[in-house]
C-alpha cells in the first residue's frame, strides 16, 4: 500500500508518494537522494543512520517514514550554512576524528543534539550520547575530543 505524505527536511517540504513500510533511511538516501544519512546494520545497532527528529537523534532505518511526518527532520546535509562547515564538522575535520567517515554523519548529529540541550557536557556525558553510534576506525578518543573542542568550557 503506498501513502502520500509530506516530510520536512532540513527545513524543506518534500511531498511523496510512498509505500507505507519504507523507512526514513530509505527515503532519505533513495527517495530524495540525501545520502549522507548512512544504512549499516538496518536493525538499530550501529547508529550510522542517526538523524535528529524534532531535535531527537534516531535511528532512521527503526522509523517508518510515514512516522516523521509532521516532524522536523535534520540531516548531516542540513548543518552547513553558506557553505560553511558547522562547528562540529569543523571540529571533527581539525581533530582527525574522520577515517573512514562511514560513522561521521550519524556521530555529528548525535554530537549536536547533546551540544544543543547541554552546551558543558562533560567526559563521560559526551560518551554517553555517542554510545548508540558505532566506530570501526578511530578508537572514539578524537571523536570525544574533537566534540570537546566545541563544548562552553
Ligand atoms: S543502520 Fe540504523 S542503526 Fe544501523
Ligand atoms: S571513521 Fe570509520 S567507522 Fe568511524
Amino acid at each position: 500500500m503506498k501513502k502520500m505524505i509530506t516530510l520536512n527536511i532540513n527545513n524543506q517540504e518534500y511531498d511523496l508518494v510512498i509505500p507505507v513500510n519504507r523507512t526514513l533511511t530509505q527515503v532519505l538516501r533513495e527517495n530524495l537522494k540525501l545520502t549522507g544519512t548512512k544504512q549499516g546494520c538496518s536493525v538499530g545497532d550501529c547508529g550510522s543512520c542517526t538523524v535528529l527528529m524534532d531535535g531527537q537523534p534516531v535511528n532512521s532505518c527503526l522509523v517508518l517514514a510515514v512516522e516523521a511526518e509532521g516532524r522536523a527532520i535534520q540531516t548531516i546535509e542540513g548543518l552547513a550554512e553558506d557553505g560553511k562547515l558547522h562547528p562540529i564538522q569543523q571540529a571533527f575535520v581539525d581533530q582527525g576524528s574522520i577515517q573512514c567517515g562511514f560513522c561521521s554523519p550519524g556521530m555529528i548529529l548525535s554530537a549536536k543534539a547533546l551540544l544543543d540541550k547541554n552546551p558543558s557536557p562533560t567526559g563521560p556525558e559526551i560518551r554517553e550520547a555517542i554510545s548508540g553510534n558505532l566506530c570501526r576506525c578511530t578508537g572514539y578518543q578524537k571523536i570525544v575530543d574533537a566534540i570537546e573542542s566545541v563544548t562552553q568550557k
